[in-house]
């Protein structure tokens, strides 16, 4: 996206905003196509951005979707997405949603505790429907990550062999109208190597060796990295791993398929956000601006990626400064440690780079604030899209 044109539609539209690119989330798909085996089924992972147009996107190139609220569902097949393309991996595992999403045809489930499968077992004998099940499963306890789902500190899916959320426990009470397909795993966001998924798939499938399984598919989940700076492996190398360890297994103990859910990769380029400069004060020695968004525009911070960040300025000279941003408290910081930019005035702009994953959907009503435009750029034409305020108060008005 050219900084030009970003200034003329700020011109036109007022800031803060999101400029979503759907042309780069398409090279990142088609990078992670290719990375991985020919036959892998590539499920995005809904929760990472919700913009229609990216939704149609994938729809069109015949991806999967993984979703974990019956909100998701809804606003996927107000899009147009086929409800057997849905796979749902819930967090609450309720009687309710299982109900709701079943309504709207979905039949692929993932499920991470024996209350969820007691749950999902009632709901399709009463409904009589047949479902498929992947049990979600914790492979190892360490991984190095953004964020982890995995270990002592995890809430989610089940042990192997111990209590009573353990797949010894949990697995033969798959039965009736649950067809057992195989296991999931997600082991945490922004993954830092390959290495946690080769033993984290060694583990899952040794136990499918030892206890005579019989898997149709495994599912690991997604949390390959995107490159926003500094070292992090290509997702070329995750899938070379990954492919490499799926292929060693399917000749040992026969075929099954491989699914994906990346969110994050394919997204995260995606997205800039556009701010203005509202103020700038010195205390203490340091130049602070203020721009008219908050932190929770911006970044997750608990998923720990800094923004990359570009100020339009027409200045030729340096200065050091820190950025907060428009909420009354005070951890509301973007940059808390002095980067060296051109010097900038009110009225500027400034650009925040690859916010495409997690972070819209992170913002917050607090301070009634307007909430920031979601436009999309194809074809140097900019459109207007629903912000996932709209997108909720839609999916949940009946
Ligand atoms: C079950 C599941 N799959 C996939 C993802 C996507 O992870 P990422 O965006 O890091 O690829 C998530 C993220 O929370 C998840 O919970």
């Amino acid at each position: 996206m050219k900084s030009l044109g970003i200034e003329s539609i700020a011109k036109e539209h007022s800031t803060p905003f999101y400029l979503i690119d759907p042309e780069s989330a398409r090279e990142s798909f088609l990078r992670i196509r290719k990375s991985f085996p020919e036959n892998t089924i590539i499920a995005y992972a809904t929760k990472a951005n919700y913009s229609p147009s990216i939704i149609k996107l994938f729809s069109d190139f015949g991806l999967h979707f993984d979703t974990f609220t019956a909100g998701e569902v809804k606003h996927l097949l107000n899009c147009g997405v086929d409800a057997e393309k849905i796979m749902y991996t819930s967090v609450t595992e309720t009687k309710e949603e299982f109900e709701f999403v079943l309504s709207r045809g979905v039949r692929f489930f993932v499920i991470g505790s024996l209350n969820g499968l007691h749950n999902l077992k009632e709901v399709t004998e009463r409904e009589k429907m047949n479902v498929d099940v992947l049990l979600r499963v914790q492979p190892i306890e360490h991984v190095k990550a953004g964020t982890s789902t995995s270990g002592a500190k995890s809430k989610f899916g089940i042990l192997f062999d111990d209590g009573k959320d353990s797949v010894r426990n949990v697995l033969p009470k798959i039965k009736g109208y649950l067809n057992f397909n195989g296991f999931h795993f997600h082991l945490g966001t922004q993954v830092a190597d390959p290495r946690f998924y080769v033993k984290a798939i060694d583990r899952v499938m040794e136990y499918v060796r030892k206890n005579e399984i019989d898997i149709k598919i495994l599912d690991t989940g997604g949390g390959y990295p995107f490159q926003y700076s500094g070292e992090t492996p290509p997702i070329e190398k995750f899938g070379k791993a990954i492919s490499k360890s799926i292929d060693a297994w399917r000749k040992a103990l026969g075929n099954f398929k491989l699914i994906i859910e990346p969110g994050r990769s394919l997204v995260a380029g995606s997205t800039v956000f556009v701010a203005r400069v509202v103020n700038i004060k010195e205390l203490y020695g340091r130049k602070i601006i203020i721009i008219d968004a908050g932190d929770d525009m911006v970044m997750v911070k608990r998923h720990k990626v800094e923004p990359n960040i570009k100020v339009l300025s027409s200045s030729e000279e340096k200065e050091k400064y820190l950025i907060a941003g428009n909420l009354c408290h005070s951890a509301d910081w973007i940059i808390e440690e002095p980067i060296t930019l051109p010097r900038v005035k009110p009225g500027d702009l400034i650009i925040f780079k690859n916010v495409g994953a997690y972070v819209m959907n992170h913002n917050l009503p607090y301070g009634l604030r307007r909430k920031p435009k979601v436009l999309t750029i194809a074809d140097d034409e900019v459109t207007e899209e629903p912000h996932p305020f709209d997108i909720a108060y839609q999916s949940n008005m009946d």
